[in-house]
């Protein structure tokens, strides 16, 4: 006789083990089912977490090679032990996910070990290592996450042609390494490959890097890795990938047509989006409706059968780990009979690069694009004291505030350690702060929040530091 849950969630990523939690810790009895032996999903298997490790690990190396010197720090026989810095972000990943084990046990979750389907109203069938097991539940939630997006005619071998799953553990660094798609992963994995010594040559479809960040932050960003190194070919295709015995040739196109080219590398790194994964769930029977790209379509995380939720990367919104946890507290709250809610709008993101990428909220062409009056103010980290102290120079801070009310509509950035700034604003920003608000607030000298709370004293134009 199997037991009745008040919940089953099928995935234990980010957006699963956060619904996990919370729910128990709100009393609910609670099932989590997920496929692989280790939790945590793709954020702590093979996303967020394993390429941090390693875009730290390189960015430490590459300084020790070049920039240590002119701080006065000589280093002699500096050397890369691939195998070893490997080896610290599986244990780092290792760690995290036996964590989140931990914290599903400490709050009376029922791990699960199996692919979960929902298999009727209410009804869960696992399958498992031991055969398949049937739960019983009040509510069902869906938080499958996402997978790679294939491109036709270049299929992923996971050693030469690989998606970012692979790029995190090559056993040695490429020569040539041609990375299709200037989106996060290509930049950020591509950044680690470059540091530990490959060429790096980025395709991208569009003529612009980044697509959904501020065009200006993206074309500084651009300039920035260029000088690092990075090779861009903008507004190309790749069609196929020749697989030669010692090398491969990569064709490329331009995308509005045009004479093809040739290139060669050691290794393809595929990075051309993610989407949701939903396979073999059952969806079309249970009748939750699927969108033409495979999103779940919810209302407030209810897809249109009753009691079955969904929420994370297999619906909309952007696909980061934090969005995926906070819609999983989100929906355990709104179980629980609590006021659950989620402001996509307001989801920072992070390019985890040296420089780093940051931003929340609009970006200047789309308040264009709606008509919406608005003010910038702006300042560069060559005007900060802290930056210039730490020869830390690269890059910009922008506000954008609404005309007329001053609201914060969107904040952007491009320099070192954003990617924590941007907490600053995104608060601010939850409280419907002004510019002024930020402008007339104390930041700590010598430091680079200065530099955010220059650019918002740039938005009425009294901007004061060099
Ligand atoms: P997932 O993490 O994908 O988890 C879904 C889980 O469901 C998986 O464990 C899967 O095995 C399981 N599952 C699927 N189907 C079934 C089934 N039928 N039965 C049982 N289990 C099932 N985001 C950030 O915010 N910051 C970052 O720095 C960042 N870096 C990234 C780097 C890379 C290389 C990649 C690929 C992604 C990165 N992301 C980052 C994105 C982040 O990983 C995802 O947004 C996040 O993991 C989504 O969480 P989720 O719970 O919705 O899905
Ligand atoms: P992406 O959507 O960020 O970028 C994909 C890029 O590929 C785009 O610039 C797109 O124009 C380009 N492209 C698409 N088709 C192409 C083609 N045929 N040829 C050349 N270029 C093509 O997707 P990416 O980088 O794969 O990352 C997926 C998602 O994972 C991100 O959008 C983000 O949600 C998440 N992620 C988040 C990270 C973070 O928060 N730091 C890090 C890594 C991933």
């Amino acid at each position: 006789m199997s037991e009745t849950y008040d919940v089953v969630i099928i995935g234990g990523g980010p957006g699963g083990y956060n619904c996990a939690i919370r729910a128990g810790q709100l009393g609910l009895k609670v099932a989590c089912v997920e496929k692989h032996t280790k939790l945590g999903g793709t954020c702590l298997n093979v996303g967020c977490i394993p390429s941090k490790a390693l875009l730290h690990a390189s960015e430490l190396y590459e300084q020790a090679g070049t920039d240590f010197a002119r701080l006065g720090i000589k280093v002699e026989g500096l050397k890369l032990d691939l195998p070893a810095m490997l080896k610290q972000k599986d244990e780092t990943v290792d760690g995290l996910t036996k964590g989140v084990e931990f914290l599903l046990k400490k709050n009376k979750v029922v791990r699960i070990k199996g692919t979960g389907r929902i298999a009727g109203a209410g009804v869960v069938v696992v399958d498992g290592p031991d055969g398949e097991t049937t739960l019983t539940t009040k509510n069902i939630v869906i938080a499958t996450g996402s997978e790679v997006t294939p491109l036709p005619n270049v299929e992923i071998d996971e050693e030469r042609i690989v998606s970012s799953t692979g790029a995190l553990s090559l056993a040695k660094v490429p020569n040539k390494l041609v990375v299709i798609g200037a989106g996060i992963i290509g930049l950020e994995l591509g950044s680690v490959w470059r540091r530990l010594g490959a060429e790096v040559t980025v395709v991208e479809f569009l003529d612009r890097i980044t697509p959904g960040v501020d065009l200006e932050i993206a074309k500084a960003f651009q300039k920035i890795l260029a000088k690092q190194g990075v090779a861009f070919k903008l507004g190309a295709k790749v069609t196929g990938v020749e697989k030669l015995k010692t090398k491969l040739k990569v064709s490329v196109e331009p995308a509005k047509g045009g004479d093809a080219e040739t290139l060669d590398a050691d290794v393809v790194l595929v990075a051309i989006g993610r989407r949701p994964f939903t396979e073999g769930l059952g969806l079309k029977e249970a009748g939750v409706a699927v969108s033409n790209r495979g999103v779940i379509e919810t209302d407030h995380f209810k897809t249109g059968v009753d009691g079955v939720w969904a929420l994370g990367d297999c619906v909309a919104g952007p696909m980061l780990a934090h969005k995926a946890e906070d819609d999983g507290v989100a929906v355990a709250e709104l179980i629980a009979g609590k006021a659950g809610h989620v402001n996509w709008d307001l989801v920072p993101g992070v390019v985890y690069t040296d420089p780093e990428v940051a931003w929340v909220g609009k970006t200047e062409e789309a308040l264009k694009e709606a008509g919406t009056p608005y003010k910038v103010g702006k300042f560069p980290f060559s005007a900060n004291s802290r930056a210039r102290t730490n020869h830390e120079t690269d890059g910009l801070v922008k506000v954008l505030a609404h005309a007329e009310t001053d609201e914060i509509l969107g904040v952007h950035m491009v320099g070192t350690g954003v990617g924590e700034m941007i907490a600053e604003a995104a608060l601010a920003m939850e409280f419907g702060a002004a510019s002024e608000d930020i402008a007339r607030t104390s930041h700590a000298h010598p430091t680079m929040t200065e530099a955010l709370r220059q650019a918002a004293m740039g938005v009425e134009g009294w901007t004061m530091q060099m």
